[in-house]
């Protein structure tokens, strides 16, 4: 069952004090632009990678003041606190979201017929996002801090965590890709290769940038530069909030063998295999 720090709404786990039922319900009547951005992400899959990534592509040269950070570029969606009003913001707006596609705006889908507003979806192995779920559970104020990780990792296979379970947020996003303009890339494909996927990135957005401007980007997208970038590496957020300022914490790909025991990766990889079986999505481990 729930902690004390989630509500469940329609189906979908969030903590406490980000959104409410109402304001969640508001969105069906959002008003959504052609030329939207919508970066889409189970949380801790490499949403404020992308995101620094998408705010560089799109970055306006003459609008470099007016936003202090990333978080204020593009805003979550779904979290109603110190919500601006969109409808004034110039295009393109950029907006990040964990929801699931039942929850989004239903324009988003369907605007005039066409596929016309752009989805990233960035996914990542679960084990090594349960791990850096617990890790964040740990730093995080508003959540349960978690007993040990064997104790995270029942609730995070429940889907008892915020964004719900991990296993229906990327079968719901793959199996209505259709009903989307939607790039999938993964985490570990941007471990592996950076500037493909800032490439992929670049024209899936129609963005026609020159190879200095890309390796300016792919360059200010290293862990190593974005942690010590206030822009990007979230220690903007106040000491009460995050208890320690660890939003870049490793950025690697196969940490889960540092945590999980034989016993827990046996569990979960036959959980795995029956939850994905009919998801084609191929997964890089280490
Ligand atoms: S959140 O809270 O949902 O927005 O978290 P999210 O940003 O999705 O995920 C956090 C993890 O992404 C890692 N990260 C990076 N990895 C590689 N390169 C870069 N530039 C980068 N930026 C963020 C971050 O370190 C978290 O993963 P872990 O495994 O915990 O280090």
């Amino acid at each position: 069952s729930l902690n004390n720090y989630l509500f469940k709404y329609k189906g979908y786990v969030f903590a406490k004090g980000e959104t409410t039922g109402e304001y969640i319900d508001s969105l069906q009547h959002f008003e959504i632009r052609d030329s939207d951005v919508f970066l889409v992400t189970y949380p801790k899959s490499g949403t404020i990678w992308t995101q620094n990534i998408i705010n560089l592509i799109c970055e306006d040269t003459t609008d470099k003041s007016k936003f202090p950070n990333n978080l204020e570029k593009m805003p979550w969606l779904e979290y109603r606190e110190g919500r601006p009003d969109y409808s004034l913001r110039a295009s393109p707006r950029l907006f990040a979201t964990h929801l699931t596609p039942t929850l989004m705006p239903p324009g988003l889908r369907d605007k005039r017929g066409k596929l016309s507003i752009k989805i990233v979806y960035v996914l990542r192995n679960p084990k090594d996002n349960a791990v850096s779920y617990y890790h964040f559970s740990l730093v995080w104020a508003k959540l349960e801090k978690p007993k040990s990780f064997e104790d995270f990792l029942q609730q995070y296979l429940a889907g008892n965590v915020g964004g719900s379970s991990w296993f229906d947020h990327v079968q719901e996003w793959y199996t209505k890709r259709d009903q989307y303009s939607i790039l999938f890339l993964s985490y570990e494909d941007m471990v592996m290769d950076l500037r493909t996927a800032v490439e992929k990135i670049c024209k899936f957005l129609e963005k026609n940038l020159d190879d200095a401007a890309i390796a300016h980007i792919v360059e200010k997208a290293t862990f190593k530069n974005m942690k010590k970038d206030p822009r990007a590496n979230y220690e903007f957020i106040p000491g009460d909030l995050l208890l320690k300022p660890q939003f870049m914490r490793k950025g690697t790909v196969g940490d889960w063998k540092n945590t999980f025991t034989v016993a827990q990766n046996e569990m979960f990889d036959q959980i795995f295999k029956e939850r994905m079986k009919n998801i084609p999505l191929h997964f890089i481990w280490d």
